[in-house]
């Protein structure tokens, strides 16, 4: 196994799309920024350097960080921000992961464009478990907005009312053609007979997108640095934080096809409605040739992304066995949702709330991980309810008792125990699909349904075999998800829903996973920023 030293410079980069520039945050003056490449049991060493005048983190979406919680990289979480001109060195080791993840900012919504692809390959003379392609590319799917991101969020805390939307998707950087801008939008290059790995990665901050290829079939072989039986699909249904790793053959002698990355919305409002196209092309197309179309999804195509998620299945092989929980040490029940609270300054008197179990997430001032590691109380409670206390009755019109408290609640997990959460969504106020991300773990989808979760009948259909093994899962609309994890990584997790839109309204909690003070964590790294 190597280490790998990187070198992130985060700097401000003058940009033009859809007719429009600004100056935007990027690591090394890249959007999409850098991929950082590595095998699995390497180290990973990246220094990242602030030059920017907003306080930075980076996490390794998806990296299990086993036994260095330290650079996991949540702001207010694991660390205190790097603040400008300040650097923090990340530094950890992939341990029994392989495929693709992604790297992005985890304070506020920088992530709208300090996002990047991570590979993790396979060990050198380990195979891939399906035929190795000939050529690998990376598709990053994100926003674009005209205006300054940071200054939508803020405008959105003030007022209380849901932010603005982007004004586009992007495909590796690319809004897609765009009328009367000299974009071209993003060209996928194939050649006649050749199979393709698309390593393809959502890293928007609000929307969950389909995404399709006309005239080709795709067959997903890894989801979350996790690899999957294989299975063949016309649509990639994939939420932000999610990956999704599929094998294109390129079966066509020439042409033009269109690529479409268009949202799933089962929310009527407040999600961006915009279809990006990109083209795949094929060597030897002559000029103006026919160009295949593809049929976009509709935006509420719920049963689709159900035959999706229904399709993914841990690849469970000898080699790679999916080592599914069979005995719960906790039970958690989760609800999850956004409500309304009353506001004194806000526009209508009333302000967007997201909680689990009616608890809204406040953001301390200072790193849990270092509060807890220095004993510094009064920072946050160990008593996050493991149900909510406001029994909830799914019923689809909105009910008139969801009441949220603030707080800063972690629960408390020890160490090696096995875990359960049911992620309930309340759907309180309009339809709402809530990809719930969780730090430092993979976890198993046992289950999942539309309705109410009964505990007495929906666990007899549980898959304890081979379900699949990820760290971003839907909680659909209405429904209900069930994910196992065994708890063996000490530190503070952070569990939350992708949607950074909810993430802000407080749709997050923590876990302390320990043996008491301190046992098996390790100390912290020397240059950890101070609050
Ligand atoms: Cu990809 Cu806590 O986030």
């Amino acid at each position: 196994s190597l280490v790998r030293h990187y070198n992130f410079r985060v700097v401000l980069k003058n940009t033009t799309k859809l007719c429009s520039s600004k100056a935007i945050l990027t690591v090394n003056g890249k959007f999409p920024g850098p991929t950082l490449y590595a095998r699995e049991d390497d180290t990973v060493i990246v220094r990242v350097t602030n030059h920017v005048n907003y306080n930075v983190t980076i996490h390794w979406h998806g990296v299990k960080q086993l036994g260095t919680c330290w650079a996991d990289g949540p702001a207010y979480i694991t660390q205190c921000p790097i603040q400008p001109g300040q650097n923090f060195i990340y530094k950890f080791t992939i341990t029994g992961q392989r495929g693709t993840l992604l790297w992005h900012a985890h304070d506020s919504w920088l992530r709208a464009t300090l996002h990047g692809a991570i590979v993790i390959l396979p060990k050198i003379g380990t195979p891939y478990p399906f035929p190795t392609p000939q050529k690998e590319r990376i598709i990053i799917l994100a926003e674009w907005w005209k205006s300054d991101v940071e200054a939508v969020v803020d405008e959105s805390i003030q007022s209380g009312l849901p932010p603005n939307i982007s004004d586009a998707h992007t495909i590796n950087g690319h809004p897609g053609p765009s009328p009367g801008c000299s974009s071209q939008g993003f060209t996928l290059h194939v050649e006649s007979g050749k199979t393709y790995l698309l390593r393809i990665i959502n890293a928007a901050l609000n929307d969950d997108l389909f995404f399709k290829i006309a005239g080709h079939n795709l067959t997903v072989v890894e989801v979350d640095a996790s690899y999957t039986k294989p299975f063949q699909t016309d649509t990639i249904f994939v939420s932000p934080g999610q990956t999704t790793t599929a094998i294109l053959t390129a079966d066509k002698d020439i042409g033009k096809y269109l690529i479409s990355v268009s949202p799933f919305m089962d929310a009527p409002i407040g999600f961006d409605n915009f279809t990006s196209i990109a083209t795949l092309r094929y060597k030897y197309t002559p000029r103006n040739p026919t160009t295949f179309l593809t049929s976009i999804p509709p935006q509420n195509a719920t049963p689709l992304t159900k035959t999706f998620i229904d399709s993914l299945r841990s690849l469970n092989s000898k080699q790679y066995p999916a080592n599914v929980p069979l005995t719960i040490d906790h039970s958690l029940f989760m609800t999850v949702g956004v409500g309304i609270n009353p506001c004194d300054t806000c526009v209508n008197g009333s302000k967007l709330v997201a909680s689990v179990n009616n608890v809204s997430f406040v953001m301390p001032t200072i790193a849990l991980l270092q509060a807890y590691y220095y004993n510094i109380m009064g920072v946050y409670t160990l008593d996050f309810p493991a149900n909510p206390p406001n029994p909830f009755n799914y019923t689809g019109t909105p009910p008139d008792n969801i009441q949220t408290t603030n707080g800063t609640r972690l629960y408390r997990l020890g160490y090696n125990s096995t875990v359960e959460i049911v992620l309930q969504d309340i759907a309180i106020i309009v339809p709402e699909s809530h990809p719930t991300h969780l730090h430092g773990f993979n976890f198993f989808v046992v289950g999942t349904g539309l309705g109410n979760f009964d505990p007495n009948k929906d666990p007899k259909s549980f898959n304890l075999v081979d379900p699949v093994e990820r760290n971003t899962v839907p909680v659909p609309t209405g429904g209900w998800t069930a994910i196992r994890f065994r708890a063996d990584n000490p530190g503070i997790w952070f569990l939350h829903c992708h949607l950074e839109v909810h993430t802000t309204w407080g749709l997050k909690m923590a876990f302390l996973v320990d043996n008491g003070p301190n046992e098996s964590l390790p100390p912290p790294p020397s240059d950890l920023p101070t609050c």
